[in-house]
């Protein structure tokens, strides 16, 4: 019960990585709020998060509008009465050549990735402010430190998480710790427009299997317990850090 208590807001968290570390914040004694555009899927999160026995919320909104993101985190700060841990899931993927990459995936990509988690810090800092052990995690990915063909916009986006992590974290030093995650290959379909630029899974799992030393892709099961790490006490001497949990590629 490493978060007993805990009031943990969840961005992101209805399905993937995001869920599978909501179940884990419950199984460690955390009270949750989910906030995700997708409605159908937060439900069965919620449901699958009752049933292991937590105490859970569900609060709609697209990340990249503003006044749905502040009202969000207003509500969900409201039932979970104050905020302890901000965790910040959201992501999206475009892949293709920078020569035929539409403007306007550019912006979608950052302004999904980068400026939510901006609006996400800049509207709950006010809570964390308030808790004893503010805490913000942040999803990065290997692919903000070594990207690849095709994915220019999410590689960019993903270093931008990083440098951002670290700049808030010397910020909000010493009241608020802020870390970053990220994972390497991952299996949830998130990663379909990487998968369709690479011409299929097979010839991804070949890849995987050439240059990852663990030779398999990772799940969601396998990330989540950094979240609840970064998030407890133990590692209350760790801030600004990107903790990367990729099979060991990189
Ligand atoms: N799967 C991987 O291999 C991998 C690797 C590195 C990093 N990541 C990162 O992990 C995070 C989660 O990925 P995942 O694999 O669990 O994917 P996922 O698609 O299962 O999870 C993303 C969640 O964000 C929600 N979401 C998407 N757009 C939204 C919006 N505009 N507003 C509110 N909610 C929105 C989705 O509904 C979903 O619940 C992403 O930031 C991704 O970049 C994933």
């Amino acid at each position: 019960m490493r978060l007993k208590d805990y009031r943990a807001l969840l961005v992101g968290a209805a399905s993937g990585i995001g869920r599978e570390t909501a179940l884990a914040f419950v199984h460690e004694g955390a009270r949750v709020a989910v906030i995700d555009v997708n409605e159908l899927e937060a439900i069965h999160a919620v449901e699958l998060l009752e049933g292991e026995g937590g105490n859970v919320t569900f609060v709609k909104a697209d990340v990249a509008c503003e006044p749905q993101l502040r009202e969000a985190i207003l509500a969900a700060a409201s039932f979970l009465g104050g905020v302890d841990v901000l965790a910040q899931f959201v992501g999206v993927q475009r892949a293709g050549t920078v020569e035929g990459f539409p403007t306007e995936d550019w912006e979608r990509v950052f302004a999904v990735n980068v400026r939510s988690q901006f609006l996400g810090a800049k509207y709950t800092i006010p809570f964390l402010r308030q808790s004893e052990r503010g805490v913000i995690i942040n999803m990065a990915s290997a692919a903000g430190i070594k990207g690849g063909p095709g994915l220019t916009a999410y590689a960019a986006s993903k270093g931008a998480v990083i440098a951002f992590t670290r700049a808030l974290a010397a910020e909000l030093a010493p009241s608020i710790r802020v870390n970053s995650v990220s994972p390497g290959w991952i299996d949830t379909p998130f990663n379909q427009p990487a998968i369709e630029f690479m011409h299929g899974l097979e010839r991804v799992n070949a890849i995987v299997r050439d240059t990852v030393p663990l030779r398999r892709q990772g799940v969601p099961k396998e990330v989540a317990p950094c979240f609840v790490f970064l998030a407890c006490e133990d590692c209350a001497y760790i801030t600004g850090q990107n903790i990367v949990v990729d099979g060991g590629r990189l």
